[in-house]
């Protein structure tokens, strides 16, 4: 469309028909319209493949094509030309029908005259005009929703590649910590106990000498050996608290079991630890992380519980081992804030290094109940 010229595609037909058509148009505005007249469908469709036309006239009754076909191969053969149809005075709801379903306008033939005419041609032009522009915003936010959805992909695989590098990274770092506390353990147990212990006993030889001759520097190696009494037990205790396993397969059932007994106090609550079978793990590193599971576990009913009872179980159960610990305290306040603490996320993190699961639920009587299960006992 240059300025007021409008290029007319007529598919009519009837030739008296046709000339009515382009005479009223004429007539009715300053507009110039270029028509090119073709009698079929077939004819239009050729047209419309090798020339760009502003607004297409259709009479839907021609000799190859009636009714709704007429304007549904139109509208395939020119998908973005605005179109109006010219029905009969008898079918006018298929001009409704081809309105709703994609044409601009429909006029009824010998009805309208000639600014009518003029009129919807402008409209069909606009409105197919809108749909376009509306189509083009559509599909470009499509698009943008399509990049989005993309980078939003990207970004997701990113993350969780990163988590899983964390993940791996901070599991890392719980066995290697195991493992060093274990070696600190042993090295405080193998080397300064046995020091403090040889001192001991020379302490006790001198102060065997002097007892006759010095009793007065005879009581100082009384004070000397009391001082490295308390210094061994001391490093005993530390060595134990950094590698509490012994290392054979029942090492995991003692270490819960003192875990239990010291817990054991006038006035705290009543501990106890319930192993009804034997349950053997010789692999020390899966033992290792179990007890430090329970011990968490444990120490979390102690500090915020208020319970008054905490059972330890060791069961083997469906060919796996289960450990839990449950506690009558208090139970799990949901505050909605995000948990400062490490002890929960590191149980899980241990569990899961074991190659096993970690649940935390609140028990039906009150209180927590820890549970970790590994799905494979050893023999
Ligand atoms: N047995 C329990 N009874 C009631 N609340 C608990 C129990 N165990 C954990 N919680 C709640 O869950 C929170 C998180 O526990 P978590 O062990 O992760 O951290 P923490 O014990 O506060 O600190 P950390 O373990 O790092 O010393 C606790 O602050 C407490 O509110
Ligand atoms: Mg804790």
């Amino acid at each position: 469309m240059h300025g007021d010229d409008i290029k007319i595609l007529l598919v009519e037909d009837s030739a008296s028909d046709a000339d009515l058509l382009r005479e009223s148009l004429q007539q009715a505005s300053k507009a110039r319209f270029e028509f090119v007249h073709v009698d079929h469908l077939n004819d239009a469709i050729t047209r419309l493949r090798n020339q760009k036309f502003d607004v297409a006239l259709a009479d839907l009754s021609l000799p190859d094509s009636k009714g709704a076909d007429t304007y549904r191969r139109l509208r395939a053969a020119a998908p973005h030309l605005p179109i109006v149809v010219l029905t009969g005075n008898d079918d006018e709801n298929l001009g409704v029908e081809a309105v709703r379903e994609t044409v601009q306008d429909y006029l009824v033939k010998g009805h309208a005259d000639g600014r009518q005419i003029v009129r919807s041609i402008r409209y069909a032009i606009e409105r197919k005009q809108t749909e376009e522009a509306l189509r083009a915003a559509r599909e470009e936010l499509e698009l943008r929703v399509r990049w989005r959805t993309a980078d939003l992909h990207k970004a997701n695989k990113l993350l969780r590649a990163e988590m899983a590098k964390r993940e791996k990274l901070q599991a890392q770092l719980l066995s290697t910590t195991e493992r060093e506390q274990k070696r600190i353990g042993e090295d405080l147990h193998d080397g300064l106990c046995q020091l403090l212990t040889g001192a001991r006993f020379h302490n006790a030889m001198l102060g065997q000498q002097l007892r006759t001759t010095q009793p007065d520097c005879a009581r100082e190696t009384d004070a000397i050996e009391t001082l490295l009494k308390d210094a061994v037990e001391n490093a005993r205790d530390l060595s134990y608290g950094l590698n509490p396993l012994a290392p054979d397969a029942r090492g995991l059932m003692t270490a819960l079991q003192q875990l239990a007994d010291r817990m054991q106090t006038a006035n705290g609550p009543r501990c106890t630890c319930n192993i009804p079978q034997p349950v053997g793990i010789s692999d020390h590193a899966v033992a290792s992380q179990l007890y430090r599971i329970a011990q968490e576990a444990v120490q979390n009913a102690l500090k915020h519980a208020g319970a008054k009872k905490i059972t330890i179980e060791l069961k083997r159960r469906n060919g796996g081992v289960t450990l839990s610990v449950a506690d009558d305290g208090v139970g799990m306040k949901r505050t909605g804030a995000r948990p400062r603490g490490m002890g929960l996320s590191n149980m899980s993190r241990r569990a899961r290094l074991i190659g096993g699961t970690l649940e935390i639920k609140n028990a039906d009587g009150g209180g927590i109940a820890v549970t970790c299960r590994l799905p494979v006992a050893e023999k």
